[in-house]
């Protein structure tokens, strides 16, 4: 592999960033710094970005008494500010408002349009604003959207269809090869479940929706917000725009997103992308949905957590921390908000923290700051754990990190290097000393992509052997 292009969806503005949002970008964040060390900054390219077309967000700027214009471009500047805050180290902001992105997606539109791929119809359904799609009958319990909650409204249009039939069979196949890997596995027969099920071609503009990118044939109508959105990931490569671009990193490495929204990425858009004759995503992956403290995170419960918040509370690298760490990454979990307390404390303040402070202690006091470069025996396997990572098996690799640092933290327990040097026995105190700071300097690198500043706070105070430092308090306890 020489380059790593990797996605996280573009969130709908119509609300503030919440910590749904900041799981996956925490997530996709972790695996941008990886590969950079890897492959060099120059050769990764992680993009995040806003949705900011479609029904909700216009409804939204309604009742915020704005234009849509000026009301996407205050929501859009909150996920930036708040992604900046996380540390999240995005390379490209796509905004789909951009001048550019209307230029890349009519290009693309008129490529299917060309190739006869797509027909005009009549769309008669049922469209959930929330969900921006319709739904059928079958999917509505007591005749309302099941995530939304709401009565989907009836709607009656001339639309133009993809052909998407034409294309199941072959995106198929790529999926069960693996040629296009989904992943998890269970999402992969979730996926291959829907081709059984049957697929009919779908909708790809509105007549009804002016708040769009115009359909390039007919600008009465705008391409369906959904099918915009996707070509984010093209158009921000520089499809239809800067050709040597878009040949460096396309086809993406991997498109991150919950199992929400796979349908779209597994289906739909390798279908788009077969007709639009590009290559296809090499690897979509769909992590879990969660909870708060058990309960579905909703405005009407109160319960939606907002990473500001957490970042005042615990600090930046203390939340990603958190939220990787709260249930394995691709299941569906629950976030365990009423413990972070109890989980910083001990994990972080009297666990990394502690251990952190009380070696560098003892390096500056009994051995004046220097010890050997030796050679240690390591019961873990570092590559392993960077194997883990690009697996996005997080909560796996900082259990088995926080398992180094108990472990660490029993070695000095068990050689007692203060006792020692009440016995003068200064070689066996440097020697002890000199292994929790090599363990110590591993558990900084493996850190590095999920915990940037408390890393190098770690490696800079051991940078130097000879000189090492204590470097200031990581974690205060709450
Ligand atoms: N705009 C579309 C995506 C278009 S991508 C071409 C959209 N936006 S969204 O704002 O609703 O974001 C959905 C995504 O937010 C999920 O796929 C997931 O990444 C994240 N999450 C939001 N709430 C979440 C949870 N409660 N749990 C896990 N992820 C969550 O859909």
């Amino acid at each position: 592999m020489k380059k790593y292009y990797i996605t996280t969806p573009i969130y709908y503005v119509n609300d503030v960033p919440h910590i749904g949002h900041a799981y996956t970008t925490i997530a996709a964040d972790v695996l941008a710094r990886h590969y950079r060390k890897k492959l060099g900054a120059e050769n990764v390219r992680f993009m995040t970005g806003t949705d900011e077309h479609g029904k909700k967000n216009t409804e939204a700027a309604e009742k915020a008494g704005l234009e849509p214009q000026a009301f996407v471009d205050e929501q859009a500047e909150k996920f930036e500010e708040i992604w900046t805050n996380l540390n999240i180290s995005y390379d490209v902001f796509a905004r789909t408002t951009n001048p550019d992105h209307y230029a890349s997606v009519s290009r693309f539109m008129q490529t299917l349009y060309e190739k006869g791929d797509i027909y005009e119809g009549n769309y008669k359904g049922l469209y959930c604003v929330g969900c921006e799609k319709f739904l059928t009958e079958k999917e509505l319990v007591d005749g309302k959207c099941p995530d939304h909650r709401t009565v989907p409204q009836a709607f009656e249009e001339k639309n133009y269809f993809f052909r998407l039939t034409k294309y199941l069979d072959d995106v198929r196949k790529l999926i069960e090869t693996g040629e296009l890997l989904v992943e998890p596995a269970s999402r992969k027969s979730e996926v291959l479940g829907l081709f059984k099920q049957g697929l009919e071609d779908f909708s790809v503009s509105r007549e009804s929706v002016a708040w769009g990118v115009p359909v390039p044939w007919d600008e009465k109508q705008t391409v369906y917000v959904w099918v915009e959105a996707l070509q984010n990931y093209t158009s921000f490569a520089g499809f239809g725009l800067r050709d040597e671009e878009f040949e460096k990193w396309w086809p993406a490495d991997l498109h991150l997103m919950a199992k929400d929204i796979l349908k779209f990425h597994a289906v739909y858009w390798p279908a788009l992308l077969a007709a639009a004759g590009l290559k296809l995503p090499k690897r979509i992956f769909a992590h879990g949905f969660f909870t708060v403290n058990g309960q579905k995170m909703s405005k009407t419960l109160g319960n939606v957590i907002n990473p500001t918040d957490m970042i005042e509370q615990f600090g930046v690298d203390a939340t990603r921390y958190l939220l990787l760490t709260q249930f394995p990454f691709g299941q569906d979990g629950d976030i365990q908000a009423s413990r972070f307390v109890e989980k910083y404390n001990a994990d972080l303040a009297g666990g990394l923290g502690n251990l952190v402070s009380r070696i560098t202690s003892m390096v500056v006091r009994y051995t004046a700051g220097a010890v050997k470069d030796r050679r240690i025996t390591r019961e873990y396997n570092l590559g392993e754990l960077e194997q883990g990572i690009q697996n996005l098996q997080f909560s796996e690799v900082l259990e088995s990190v926080w398992a180094m640092i108990a472990e660490t933290n029993r070695k000095i327990n068990d050689h007692e290097p203060w006792k020692l040097a009440e016995a003068g026995k200064m070689k066996d105190v440097e020697k002890v000393l000199a292994e929790a700071v090599l363990r110590l300097r591993d558990i900084g690198t493996i850190l590095e992509s999920f915990m940037p500043d408390t890393s190098e706070a770690i490696l800079t105070a051991l940078a130097d052997l000879e000189k090492i430092t204590k470097p200031e308090n990581l974690f205060d306890r709450k």
